[in-house]
């Protein structure tokens, strides 16, 4: 029974988790960094010095929330890219020094990748055989899953990443960073058919998403009509902006799924958890008699848990990582992706 110890930087979180057969989750300690809400976004080096300080204790109550301790853990896997890379640096180098001093095996973790084996540590564990929709403040990808290092990117955001279109929206409206759960709430009471916004589809058949120009188009509308702002407007222009992000999100995913032949379809990242996306899809996949599968909210954004779930199985196929391993701020998925779909 393998126990990981995984370790998560790529971004605004700290996380330290420790999971047994890549499939248990013994414990998984987040801390979220507060000190970017000021600025609209994350502050790449504020981010690595909040790593620095919190990495410690969030791995100390890791442990303690397993009853385990350094010495019980198998091996250490830590996420290595893509993310920003100060704050993957704090975490790499906190894992090769733990793995050297104590002797243990290193797995370097793909961030996406760890986003996919968050469906494993459901109960009962997903199959990793799917179509996978993920969406969070940096990704929007499709993803044709076969197996655990088997995947084909299907499609993905040629701009911005759909949780990178709501905190955006939410900057223009006057909403504290990351504003995507508070444009979700807020929506729940507007009418998403009050503007018409638009659905960037891009070329016919394609799987690429677009959402730079929602936002602007928001933007000009906003520019062009003030008064929208205010708290009796403000809803009905947030559930038309949602309603557009949803609908090309849910389209798209369900394209992917037909083209793919997957009878069931993930929904992971940090977006999944919106309310609207997740009922959409529902629909959508059970009118096709698609199996959705959508990991609880705390597993959906960044977690340590996923990442060690990712470093049993590297383990496991003996994929370690050297001790000069170095952060990616741009990793490609290990992916076979055909001249005939780009
Ligand atoms: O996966 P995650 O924690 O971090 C990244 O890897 O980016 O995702 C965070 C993103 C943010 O953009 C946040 O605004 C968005 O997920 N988000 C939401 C909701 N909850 C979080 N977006 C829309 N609706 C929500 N309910
Ligand atoms: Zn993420």
């Amino acid at each position: 029974m393998p126990l990981i110890l995984g370790i998560e930087t790529s971004c605004d979180e700290t996380s330290a988790a420790v999971v047994a057969d890549g499939t248990r989750i013994l414990s998984n300690v987040i801390s979220s960094q507060a000190v970017h809400k000021d600025f609209g976004g994350v502050v790449p080096e504020l981010a690595a010095r909040a790593h620095v300080r919190n990495l410690l204790p969030v791995v100390r109550a890791a442990l303690r929330g397993a009853g385990a301790s350094l010495e019980d853990v198998d091996a250490i896997a830590v996420t290595a890219g893509p993310g920003l890379v100060g704050a993957l640096l704090v975490g790499v180098s906190f894992a090769k020094s733990v793995a050297f001093a104590r002797g243990l095996p290193l797995l370097a973790v793909h961030h996406i990748e760890a986003h996919l084996f968050a469906t494993r540590l459901l109960d009962p564990p997903a199959a990793l055989d799917f179509l996978a929709l993920v969406v969070s403040g940096g990704h929007t990808a499709l993803i044709q899953v076969d197996g655990p290092r088997r995947y084909r990117l299907l499609g993905e955001t040629i701009d911005d990443a759909a949780g990178e279109a709501f905190d955006k929206v939410a900057k223009l409206v006057g909403l504290p960073y990351p504003g995507g759960a508070e444009v979700d709430r807020l929506a729940r009471r507007g009418d998403p058919g009050a503007f018409d916004l638009p659905r960037s589809r891009l070329a016919a058949g394609s799987l690429d998403f677009s959402f730079s120009g929602l936002k602007t188009a928001v933007k000009y509308l906003l520019r062009d009509r003030p008064e929208l702002i205010e708290p009796s407007r403000l809803p009905d222009l947030l559930a038309s902006f949602q309603a557009a992000a949803v609908d090309v999100l849910v389209e798209k995913t369900m394209a992917a799924a037909r083209r793919s032949g997957k009878r069931r379809v993930a929904l992971v990242g940090g977006v999944a958890a919106n309310t609207s996306l997740r009922e959409r899809l529902a629909a959508a996949a059970a009118r096709e008699r698609i199996e959705l599968v959508v990991p609880p909210p705390v597993l959906c954004t960044d977690n340590a848990a996923m990442v060690a779930a990712v470093g049993d199985h590297l383990l496991g196929i003996g994929a370690n990582a050297s001790l000069d391993l170095t952060p990616q701020a741009i990793l490609p998925l290990p992916t076979e992706r055909s001249a005939s779909d780009s």
